[in-house]
């Protein structure tokens, strides 16, 4: 099904850090759109583990060879990036239901600051429903084993990363 080939979105998130899960509706994407910009918030409000430009340099890393995708960051209200990046599609995901309320919420209210923003949602593979980035945080912090949840060069670079704090 090729629906929006001609169609730009942006899929904006913190990354911290980018997942399987992430990647996944990332490459589902690509084959319904022709360019996909992954936005990557600055987030400080949310004191990610990674630095920004260490989530935008491992998003850059985990979609080399996904077509007509670029890797951006941002750090101001999403519909403001939207207005200068002139793209009011935005993409998100839906992994399990309790994601719904905010989903909604946001994309509303992003629709509500500009009339023409639509968004528009993907659902994962299934077995990544469970997945999310505050979870293999956590697994690595604690010293577990995450190396299935993420894109191989997010866990080399983790690995060294995060080892020296892990509970061993
Ligand atoms: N696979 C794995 N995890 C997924 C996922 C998927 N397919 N889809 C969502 N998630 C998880 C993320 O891992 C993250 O997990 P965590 O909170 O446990 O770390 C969680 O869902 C939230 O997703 P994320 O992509 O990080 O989005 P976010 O909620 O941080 O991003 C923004 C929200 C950045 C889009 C939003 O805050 C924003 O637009 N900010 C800019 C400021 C602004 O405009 N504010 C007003 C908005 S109306």
């Amino acid at each position: 099904m090729q629906l929006g080939l001609t169609m730009e979105i942006i899929y904006p998130g913190t990354f911290d850090p980018i997942t399987n899960g992430h990647l996944d509706v990332i490459a589902r994407a690509s084959k319904l759109f022709g360019r996909i910009v992954v936005a990557i918030a600055k987030s400080e409000n949310k004191k990610p583990l990674f630095s920004w430009e260490e989530r935008i340099m491992l998003v850059k890393e985990s979609v080399k060879g996904i077509k007509g995708v670029e890797v951006d960051g941002f750090d101001c209200l999403l519909i403001d990036y939207a207005g200068e990046k002139d793209i009011f599609n935005i993409l998100r995901s839906l992994r399990v239901a309790s994601d719904f309320e905010y989903e909604l919420q946001l994309a509303l209210m992003n629709r509500k600051l500009h009339h023409h923003c639509e968004t528009i949602f993907l659902m994962p593979n299934q077995k990544y429903i469970f997945l999310s980035s505050s979870m293999v945080r956590e697994i690595a912090l604690l010293g577990g084993d995450y190396e299935c949840f993420v894109p191989k060069s997010v866990y080399e670079y983790m690995k060294k990363r995060i080892s020296p704090y892990a509970k061993h």
